[in-house]
């Protein structure tokens, strides 16, 4: 596989392949020196047209684990603001030389349309694009799950996974509906009717609109932020009245089974989707959830970058 535009570009033996990449790569976050030679003398570009804090600083680290030579480029401070279009911009980086581009842009789409353009020779990871996908954060959530719930190895099959909140503005939904149904778990969306996407009955998941009728039996829930920046109508009458329906609490926590985890990609809205003691809690793996995205991260641009030409881990 040349890029890593969609969750469904992986078949299930991609998905364990990446898991199991980074999980064997983790084991360099424990070192004292943290650092493969695998990735020498390649240039990987982070484009972000939209803010990130964690996706960004994520792909920068893993990419330096793996000696990788790292150009940050953000569009707010760069020709983009004078207007120069995506084309341009994706020449001047072939020029300078990059092996992958990771990319970040409001537009849905744009990631395929930088990989499939003939504009650049390397790789394409889509690093979220508009509300339509965001495969890493799909493959590190997917990591936490097997790591708590599954020993850290195998498939996800037969786990139960509830993803709550802002679906229809959610990268992240989309794409972790379909990597963790290609990894065999079964998944149930709670929204708001307003925040259900339209056509979600033909994603391969469940649906509901009653958190605490959800949380029986669940092995995690996946809360999404409230994405406000996205919304320009009123899609719930209050944020006491969305986090009383769709936040989760302590009472809510106490509904599911005691070995379910709560995730949150982050940013949280803490007292909205979240309530801080929640957040705070031992159940909640959100700090995890950072620290296996750069294993992940650093897995997808090993296994893309074809560095095990160069020694393996
Ligand atoms: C998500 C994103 O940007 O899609 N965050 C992330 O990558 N960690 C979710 C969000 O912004 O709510």
């Amino acid at each position: 596989m040349r890029h890593l535009l969609s969750a469904a570009d992986l078949s299930l033996d991609d998905a364990l392949l990446v898991l199991d990449t980074a999980t064997e790569l983790a084991t360099v976050t424990d070192r004292s020196v943290k650092k493969l030679p695998t990735l020498r003398g390649r240039t990987v570009v982070n484009l972000f047209f939209e803010d990130s804090t964690r996706t960004r600083i994520s792909f920068e680290v893993a990419a330096k684990r793996l000696s990788a030579d790292v150009i940050n480029f953000a569009a707010k401070g760069s020709s983009v603001s004078k207007g120069e279009s995506l084309k341009d911009t994706a020449l001047t980086l072939e020029a300078m030389g990059a092996d992958a581009v990771v990319v970040r842009h409001h537009a849905s789409g744009a990631p395929h349309r930088l990989a499939t353009a003939g504009w650049i020779g390397g790789s394409v990871v889509n690093a979220g694009d508009g509300t339509h996908e965001h495969p890493t954060q799909a493959l590190l959530d997917a990591y936490t799950l097997r790591r708590h719930l599954r020993g850290g190895s195998g498939d996800l099959a037969g786990l139960r996974v509830a993803i709550v909140g802002d679906i229809l503005h959610s990268r992240v939904a989309r794409s972790n509906v379909l990597l963790l149904r290609t990894l065999g778990a079964e998944v149930t969306l709670v929204a708001p009717p307003t925040l259900m996407p339209f056509g979600v009955e033909t994603w391969p998941c469940a649906t509901g609109f009653d958190l605490d009728d959800a949380l029986d039996g669940l092995d995690a829930v996946m809360m999404l932020r409230v994405q406000a920046e996205r919304m320009h109508a009123a899609y719930f009458p209050s944020t006491a009245e969305y986090s009383r329906r769709y936040g989760i609490d302590a009472r809510r926590l106490a509904l599911m089974p005691e070995h379910a985890i709560v995730l949150h990609p982050g940013p949280m809205n803490r007292g909205m989707e979240i309530s801080a003691d929640v957040a705070d809690s031992e159940r909640a793996v959100m700090v995890e959830q950072v620290a296996n995205g750069v294993s992940v991260r650093m897995a997808v641009l090993y296994l893309l970058l074809g560095g095990q030409k160069e020694g393996s881990p």
